[in-house]
């Protein structure tokens, strides 16, 4: 019997990730250390001491408040969710139900997912050979009509993934006044590790939205939170989307007590950003191998062969991500920065000295 679920669906592979074990983990781009022992302390007692028989708040208020006052945005302009990655398919429904998702390929895979789950029309515009973005070709996609909407919703991460690239501002206001009648998403899950990002694009134009998560430089993937940053009408539309009294009483309680204390986050990014520096050089001294430079806390490197760099890796206990069935990715791995242990690991299975 076929089941009774859309063609687009059945149509759609799997997340294109695989769980392996392997004691030095550089796969996923989590921070190299875990969330501060104290502060585990502190919200496991907070805890404790809250009602766990009642819902939280309907739309995580008091989360929207705390993260709104730390990024400087607008309490009633931050939606929060469980995850960066539930917002990318509620954009696409916000935004792009009947219309089309712009993008660029290679990108961060879900994007073009949840377009294609979502039966949005998808187009991919090629990265240069550099991995930077060819603004001229983005703007033409779009194609013209370009007026009031909705036409659609645009995804472009920034920094990068899983190249490392940054799109200057100054490419990213043109599009902005580009694309009216577009929802111009764009990624900062990666914003912590690059000195820019796009707060002041989208105070200035209500139809950019900014991503950003706890799951990179705050040390707190598995708590699984993420927000949007935008202007007030479009996030009380999307407030809509968004299941209610989504976001734990414990999630919140974690990130709130993150947000009083964040002095670790700082100290970390400056460890990442040495070791990113650190791993990007020692990379460049490969007979074979090439790093791309980042912006993020991760390295795109290409290798002339990924099945068997991933293999040699692998091999002596350090897991890395392949990117290589990605366009114009032919070779690559991606490689997170971890601890200055975890980094001389990976140099010295890659044959460097670390
Ligand atoms: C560019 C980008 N956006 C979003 C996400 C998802 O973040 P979250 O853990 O908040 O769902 C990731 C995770 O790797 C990412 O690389």
């Amino acid at each position: 019997m076929t089941l009774p679920i859309r063609p687009a669906v059945l149509a759609s592979p799997d997340y294109p990730f695989v769980p392996v074990n392997a004691p030095v983990k550089l796969d996923q781009n989590e921070s190299f250390a875990d969330f501060p022992e104290a502060l585990k302390d502190l919200a496991l007692q907070r805890m404790r001491a809250l009602p766990w028989h009642r819902y939280t708040d309907l739309n995580a208020e008091a989360l929207s408040e705390a993260i709104a006052a730390h990024d400087g945005w607008s309490a009633s302009g931050t939606v929060v969710t469980t995850g960066s990655n539930v917002l990318i398919a509620l954009l696409i429904q916000l935004g792009a139900l009947g219309g089309r998702v712009v993008t660029v390929a290679p990108n961060f895979a879900l994007y073009a997912l949840d377009a294609k789950l979502l039966g949005a029309a998808l187009t991919e515009v090629p990265l240069n050979a550099d991995a930077s973005l060819d603004m001229d070709a983005l703007i033409a996609a779009l194609g013209p009509g370009t007026g009031d909407g909705p036409h659609g919703v645009i995804y472009l991460p920034r920094p990068h993934a899983p190249t490392g690239s940054l799109c200057e501002l100054d490419e990213l206001e043109r599009l902005a006044a580009a694309s009216p009648g577009w929802l111009l998403v764009v990624d900062e899950a990666y914003h912590h590790f690059t000195p820019t990002d796009a707060r002041e694009l989208a105070r200035r134009h209500p139809h950019v939205v900014l991503l950003r998560t706890f799951s990179k430089a705050w040390g707190l993937a598995g708590l699984r939170l993420g927000y949007a940053l935008a202007s007030n009408g479009v996030a009380r539309q999307l407030r809509k989307l968004v299941p209610p009294f989504g976001v734990s009483v414990l999630q919140t309680v974690c990130a709130l007590v993150a947000l009083e204390q964040p002095g670790y986050v700082q100290a970390r990014v400056a460890a990442t950003l040495s070791e990113r520096e650190r791993l990007f050089s020692a990379l460049q001294r490969h007979p074979s191998w090439r790093p791309l430079p980042s912006h993020a806390n991760f390295l795109l490197v290409r290798t002339p062969d990924a099945a068997a760099a991933h293999a040699q890796l692998l091999a002596h206990g350090v897991l890395v991500r392949r990117q290589d069935s990605l366009p114009g990715l032919q070779g690559c791995l991606r490689v997170t920065v971890g601890t200055v242990a975890e980094n001389n690991a990976f140099l010295r299975a890659a044959g460097l000295a670390g």
